[in-house]
């Protein structure tokens, strides 16, 4: 049985910010650079990583060893999934939806899912709007961190600029979010178009050999980071 296994999300409430892209290639580096044993349970509607790894079962025959185990689940198995599976992986990470795009009942649900969180991952992208909504939704989960913490547990609770561009943006979003007293994780993800190509692939960044060195460099602060907070 594992000592205790983390339960990470990469949540915003806003679609398009980057979840289910940090999701798999975090899930890729742990297990194959972090000898991390890892499940993804996707939980996103359009179960766009279980499906991709549907895809990828075709490509590659059965008998390929994948480096991470995928479960897709509506909201109301996850719970079922985590109770049979948790003590066989040291980190679990959940693909959720955003909660803009669903139904009051259903948002409850994801809430409830994202307070049994051990780490939340806010990514935010450089845009005006993604920097205001961030902050608004950081400060809503800061209350289940509070809730958590007076009934003795925790909630790890962290923005990650994410698709980071070189231009006016870059210079403000890191000052503006810390201003409004969010905590930001150190590591930033650039704007690059190789992370989506190797998310349709099962390799790490860090071993892929057609990954430029400082895409590779990036996103090895990024995991060191975040292995911290799991090794804690
Ligand atoms: N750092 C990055 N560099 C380049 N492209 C990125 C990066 N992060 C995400 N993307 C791209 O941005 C788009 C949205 O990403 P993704 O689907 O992961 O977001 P999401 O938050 O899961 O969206 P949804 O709310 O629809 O589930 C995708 O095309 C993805 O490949
Ligand atoms: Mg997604």
């Amino acid at each position: 049985m594992k000592a205790k296994t983390k339960i990470i999300s990469f949540h915003n409430q806003k679609g398009g910010c980057g979840k289910s892209t940090l999701t798999v290639l975090t899930a890729n580096s742990l297990s194959q650079d972090c000898d991390k044993k890892v499940l993804v349970i996707d939980i996103d509607m359009q179960y766009s990583i279980y499906n991709t790894r549907q895809d990828n079962i075709k490509r590659f025959g059965k008998e390929y060893q994948f480096s991470y185990d995928i479960e897709q689940s509506n909201i109301e198995n996850f719970w079922n999934i985590i109770k049979e599976k948790h003590m066989h992986y040291d980190v679990i990470l959940l693909d959720l939806p955003g909660l803009l795009t669903i139904s009051p009942t259903e948002k409850d649900k994801i809430s409830k899912i994202l307070y049994l969180c051990d780490i939340i991952i806010i990514p935010v992208k450089p845009g005006i709007y993604d920097i205001k909504s961030s902050i608004t939704y950081f400060k809503t989960l800061g209350k289940y961190k509070e809730l958590k913490q007076k009934k003795g547990g925790d909630i790890e609770l962290h923005c990650l600029i994410n698709m980071r561009k070189n231009n006016r943006l870059n210079k403000i979003i890191r000052p503006t979010l810390e201003k409004n007293n969010l905590s930001v994780m150190q590591s930033e993800i650039s704007d690059f178009f190789d992370y989506e190509e190797k998310k349709l692939h099962e390799v790490s960044i860090l071993k892929s050999s057609n990954t430029n060195p400082k895409t590779k460099n990036e996103f090895r602060t990024f995991i060191e980071e975040l292995e911290n907070m799991i090794n804690q």
